[in-house]
């Protein structure tokens, strides 16, 4: 029997995942969920001819120099790879996969719970009755705006983004979407596609974000792009905090220009800048859109998934490098 490859495995995952790993590899586990460093991780990889790791984890061309020759393949356990620099791992022959689909009804429940959250000032109101501070009701009391029947911008329409409008339209949200591509008919639904961003944002009295970092979306929504959008609109982010300048997006916050907003994705996470935890019309999450147990499962064997395939000498099927 020809022996079984090194997985280095970064971070804990689900039992029946790491069940799998273990029969079926050498696997180099992580039980206390520790985070490794740079300096860690590039050790912890001796040895071993593939990596899964999560987004947690950077391999930027500095570490793929220094990561041992015998790694073949980093199957990720993220459909987001922002964390890897694919051109590096080209370079050293490295092979990249991600896991798309598993995740995208656990993140787009998560988009809607932003935008309801932000929308019904949901972290105003759970801190009143969390606090003890509510005194009374009135008409007036904790107004806040609906989501039913407004105008959905969506940046961004792959997966995630789909399945976002598919919920919005229970909620009858007519949809407006941006993305490098137009979808056939059938998969646009009846969405409208705009040719830019910046045709798209005057017609978002919600937008949320769905793209992956490239260097095109990189800080994409910035002063400018904010101040296209109608007064009063609520943006939600459960994608990266890398699409948005901050400074931009609290300055748009404060001044009123957005009502509110929804955030599960952040720049430096997970320090998440105080002045978006001071505001109080923001919702915040921390990096939890696929957080599901269903969802964590699936994650893992689809990379998995890919590791089986690489190391049988397939394709994998979610090769992104
Ligand atoms: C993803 O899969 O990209 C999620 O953000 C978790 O890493």
């Amino acid at each position: 029997m020809s022996v079984k490859p090194v997985v280095l495995v970064t971070r804990k995952l689900p039992p029946k995942v790491e069940e799998r790993l273990r029969h079926d590899y050498q696997a180099r586990l992580n039980p206390d969920d520790r985070l490794y460093s740079k300096d860690e991780l590039i050790a912890q990889a001796s040895g071993a001819q593939a990596i899964l790791p999560c987004h947690t984890e950077h391999f930027s061309a500095d570490v793929f120099q220094q990561l041992p020759a015998e790694v073949k393949i980093i199957a990720n356990f993220s459909v987001g790879f922002d964390h890897v620099d694919v051109e590096a791992a080209r370079k050293k022959g490295v092979v990249v996969t991600n896991t798309p689909d598993v995740l995208s009804d656990a993140t787009a429940e998560l988009t809607m719970m932003l935008m309801i959250g932000a929308a019904r000032r949901a972290s105003e109101g759970e801190k009143l009755v969390r606090e003890g501070k509510w005194k009374d009701w009135s008409p007036a009391f904790m107004v806040g705006t609906q989501v039913t029947g407004k105008r959905l911008g969506i940046l961004g329409m792959g997966r995630v983004g789909q399945v976002v409008a598919k919920r919005a339209r229970g909620f009858d949200m007519t949809i407006h979407y941006h993305d490098v591509r137009r979808l056939p008919p059938e998969r646009e639904a009846g969405a409208i596609f705009h040719e830019t961003s910046e045709d798209l944002l005057p017609h978002c009295d919600f937008l949320s974000i769905h793209c992956n970092v490239t260097p095109a979306t990189r800080g994409l929504m910035d002063a400018r792009r904010f101040s296209l959008l109608p007064d009063g609109a609520i943006f939600v982010n459960a994608a990266r905090g890398a699409i948005v300048d901050d400074e931009a997006l609290i300055a748009a916050l404060t001044s009123g220009k957005l009502r509110a907003a929804g955030i599960d994705a952040y720049n430096n996470e997970p320090k998440v800048d105080q002045r978006l935890v001071a505001l109080s019309n923001t919702f915040l999450m921390p990096h939890i859109g696929s957080a599901t147990a269903e969802t964590r499962d699936a994650m893992g064997f689809r990379a998995l998934d890919n590791l089986d395939a690489y190391f049988a000498g397939r394709e994998p099927h979610d090769r992104v490098a």
